[in-house]
């Protein structure tokens, strides 16, 4: 029989995670004080986020240790299996050799209890009662909604309004798991009732729901924030799914041509590509594609600038791609790549030329999704199908070149909860969203006085 799956046992899970701020060409530049426009210490970013988390942000190791409590946890699901698909390599009829790592097997059903587990670990031992966050399709929610209740931490969840009514058993695993979650733009918040003043059938966006968690984290001492994506440290944690997965390339005897991920806030993408980056930054030859929606094309059409990681302007400026902090993106089902920026270290990745960006429309990571549903079985999340579809394209590609490629990508998650996606699609509600230039103009012009980063200067 041949291998299909490759498995690692739970003495050989990584023990540390990897940083690529220790090996990256340019170093990043700091985030600055949304208030001053002044680099921000360690201090401003305390009534946010618990100061051993922060330490981590700005930390240079390049190896950093996970502590036990954490391993213990990642037990549950970890190491993730790395799948061979061979059935839709034959589906595809390609000689392409395509991987993918298998992250749809945590119980939250995604990558993001990577960071989750350890956010709420961290925030546990600094003492954090309750955190605040937001969610898009509402998988970051429910990863934290079960990691907190894990550490026994209250946990609040803003929901894009679109989302929340989409994926309504979302909002009740997050229940289950003891969370609040409430459709943003809420009224519980100013943020969110400026919103609605302005606009009262908002759809809601990533951008709005942080601007409210993050609200009610800066009002109470015993409130923390966590973010599911774009920062350093979530970047950090989510390294593990790279590490397992060199030692699993290593056992299937190949080593990738070709690195895909899906890329909302970029964690799940730098998760698997950031190891292999370092080998590309030590001379390997790869390519290491970030896919994201074309509705919400952050690193193909926004800018490098200084940008709010939110709408309503209350968190540090970060050096990223963006299009723009009040850039509100079509009502895709991809709800977790409806953001407008870019983690600094993926953008930063991107300047530099160790990684490049692909953008892909709806209706095409649908029928990606459907054929590997019907090849392999799996079920992507229509955020993961981004991904699919690219993995498609450069099979497809390979094919035509006559090339045997490696093709290593992340299924970012599984789309068990997201079936009422796959009916709009099968029944033919889906589209494709252009986007016109005009739209994305009118939203840079919101960020045109913000400071400029070095590298946007230069340009
Ligand atoms: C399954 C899945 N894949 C990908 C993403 C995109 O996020 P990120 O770019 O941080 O991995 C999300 C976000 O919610 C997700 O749920």
């Amino acid at each position: 029989m041949r291998a299909k799956k490759y498995v690692l046992t739970e003495q050989e899970m990584p023990r540390q995670w990897y940083n690529i701020m220790a090996d990256m060409p340019t170093p990043m530049e700091p985030p600055l004080h949304p208030g001053t426009g002044q680099p921000c210490g360690p201090q401003d970013l305390a009534p946010i986020f618990p100061m051993n988390l922060i330490e981590q942000e700005v930390s240079t190791q390049r190896w950093i240790d996970i502590p036990e409590e954490v391993l213990d946890k990642y037990a549950i699901w970890r190491p993730s299996p790395l799948y061979r698909a061979h059935n839709l390599e034959k589906a595809l009829d390609t000689p392409a050799r395509i991987y993918f790592k298998n992250e749809g097997v945590s119980p939250a059903g995604s990558h993001k209890p990577n960071t989750a587990i350890a956010q709420a670990y961290y925030n546990k031992v600094a003492g954090t009662k309750r955190i605040t966050t937001e969610t898009g399709a509402g998988q970051w929610g429910s990863a934290l909604s079960m990691c907190c209740a894990f550490f026994g931490i209250e946990c609040k969840v803003f929901m894009v309004k679109i989302s929340y009514n989409q994926k309504p058993y979302r909002r009740l695993m997050m229940e289950t798991w003891g969370a609040n979650c409430v459709a943003s733009p809420s009224n519980e918040t100013r943020a969110g009732r400026s919103i609605l003043e302005k606009t009262p059938d908002s759809p809601g966006s990533l951008g709005i729901a942080i601007s409210e968690a993050v609200e009610q984290a800066v009002a109470d001492d015993n409130t923390k924030y966590a973010l599911g994506s774009v920062l350093n440290h979530v970047m950090i944690h989510q390294s593990i799914i790279g590490l397992e997965a060199q030692k699993q390339m290593q056992m299937t005897g190949d080593y990738p041509d070709v690195i895909i991920g899906s890329a909302g806030g970029g964690s799940n993408f730098a998760g698997l590509s950031m190891p292999f980056a370092r080998d590309k930054i030590n001379g390997k030859n790869i390519d290491i594609i970030a896919v994201e929606p074309a509705s919400c094309p952050t690193l193909t059409r926004g800018p490098f600038a200084y940008d709010f990681g939110d709408t309503v302007q209350m968190t540090p400026l970060l050096p990223m791609h963006t299009l723009g902090h009040n850039f509100i993106p079509e009502p895709i089902h991809a709800g977790g790549l409806r953001y407008h920026g870019m983690a600094p270290i993926v953008s930063q990745l991107v300047l530099d030329g160790i990684v490049r960006a692909e953008a892909v429309q709806q209706m095409e990571t649908f029928k990606a999704g459907v054929t590997f549903a019907r090849s392999e079985g799996f079920i992507s999340a229509p955020e993961c199908n981004h991904a699919v579809a690219m993995t498609i394209k450069e099979a497809l590609k390979a094919k035509a070149e006559g090339k045997e490629k490696v093709i290593l990508f992340n299924w970012s998650g599984h789309g068990l909860v997201d079936l009422g996606a796959y009916e709009s699609y099968m029944r033919g509600k889906l589209s494709d969203h252009d986007l016109p230039q005009s739209v994305i103009d009118t939203a840079l012009k919101d960020i045109a006085s913000l400071p400029k980063p070095r590298q946007a200067r230069r340009a």
